[in-house]
């Protein structure tokens, strides 16, 4: 009798056996049926329910009238808006109106954050996030994620300020994100450790796909925007230049970080938006990008810098300040520091020797 190697019975036997969703393993990793532990849960399910609107709605993006394409405004951050962005950014507010979870809701796209007077009382967390990234791959049809932060509120913020929000990445007490792909893949940490999930839509849920994810301390990926190069300072130019002469690189730069990230947590390598010289803050909003994906790649066993500073103690001045980011392998995110140093030392002494003279 011929046995098939892997009967599909089997495989359909081995799925339903370990069927964890997003709120069974929140308090499982948080060991605990506090009500804290609960309202996590609960505020986890919710930002998985965001991401299935968001990622139903981009699989038939080009057959829905007024999916695609931009509003014809400007964002707080000086970019144009997309439609997706709007969408996005709406269904965060909406799965969290009513919830009880959250007091305050603070994206890339609103100048404020969003109140919801109505939690405040019960809801003692801020949700912050970026509700696309990677917009520029929408109309397109490439990927796109979601980047989500979780703080404790601390105060009453009588005069709305947020400022209690201007405070080290140190102080979130989770960060994850949804990358749009073939999958819809959602990864998260609660400071246990980094998780994966992946939406199966016949079920409507998210499933644990890979637990405990560990990134490489050294991969061969290079991902930047080499179109900066001339823009750069010298010791990031100098890094690009390290990697194209040296075996072993291969570069990938997909235009949205969540994208580029995955691929690093999973195989290591080091992403980079540097400063330019006009610009020496970079791109990256510090905290709806860089600080939740560095709590991330932290807990994963990787590091993320300024260049010069571990992002998680970077204090911001305002809510959407940028800062540039080197983010990824243990090892890659060290030699790109180490070009920065050596930089500074040199120009240190070439000033100091002109002092003297
Ligand atoms: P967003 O769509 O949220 O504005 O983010 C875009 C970000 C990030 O996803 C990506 O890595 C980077 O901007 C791409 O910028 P460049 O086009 O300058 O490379
Ligand atoms: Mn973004
Ligand atoms: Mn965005």
């Amino acid at each position: 009798m011929v046995v098939a190697d892997n009967p599909p019975v089997v495989q359909e036997l081995a799925l339903d056996r370990d069927c964890t969703t997003l709120s069974r393993h929140v308090l499982q990793q948080l060991q605990s049926f506090s009500g804290d532990a609960q309202e996590l849960s609960a505020l986890m399910n919710r930002i998985g329910l965001a991401a299935k609107l968001i990622s139903r709605r981009l699989t038939r993006a080009g057959l829905l009238e007024g999916a695609l394409g931009v509003t014809g405004e400007v964002n707080v951050q000086g970019e144009s808006v997309k439609k997706m962005d709007v969408y996005a950014n709406d269904v965060f507010i909406a799965v969290f109106k009513q919830s009880g979870l959250v007091c305050r809701l603070a994206s890339e796209e609103m100048e404020e954050p969003y109140y919801i007077p109505e939690n405040c009382p019960i809801g003692r967390h801020t949700l912050l996030y970026d509700p696309i990234d990677g917009s520029s791959n929408v109309d397109i049809n490439l990927n796109v994620g979601s980047i989500f932060s979780i703080r404790k509120q601390e105060g009453n913020d009588e005069d709305g300020s947020a400022r209690d929000l201007l405070q080290a990445g140190h102080k979130q007490i989770g960060a994850g994100y949804i990358l749009y792909g073939p999958s819809t893949v959602l990864v998260y940490s609660m400071g246990h450790g980094v998780h994966a999930f992946t939406l199966d839509p016949s079920l409507g849920e998210f499933i644990l796909s890979q637990e405990n994810v560990q990134v490489p301390t050294h991969g061969p990926i290079y991902s930047v925007n080499e179109g900066n190069f001339w823009q750069w300072e010298e010791p990031i130019r100098e890094y690009i230049r390290y990697v194209h002469r040296h075996e072993g690189y291969t570069g990938r730069y997909s235009g949205a970080l969540v994208g580029d990230i995955h691929r690093i947590l999973f195989q290591g390598g080091v992403f980079l938006y540097p400063g330019t010289v006009k610009k020496p803050e970079g791109k990256l909003r510090l905290l709806y990008e860089s600080a939740p994906l560095a709590f991330l790649m932290e807990q994963a066993g990787g590091r993320a810098s300024t260049g010069t500073q571990d992002i998680l103690d970077v204090i911001p001045e305002r809510l959407h300040a940028r800062s540039p980011l080197v983010i990824g392998s243990k090892e890659d995110v060290a030699l790109v520091e180490s070009f920065i140093q050596d930089w500074k030392r040199r120009q240190e002494e070439e000033a100091a020797i002109a002092a003297r003279s």
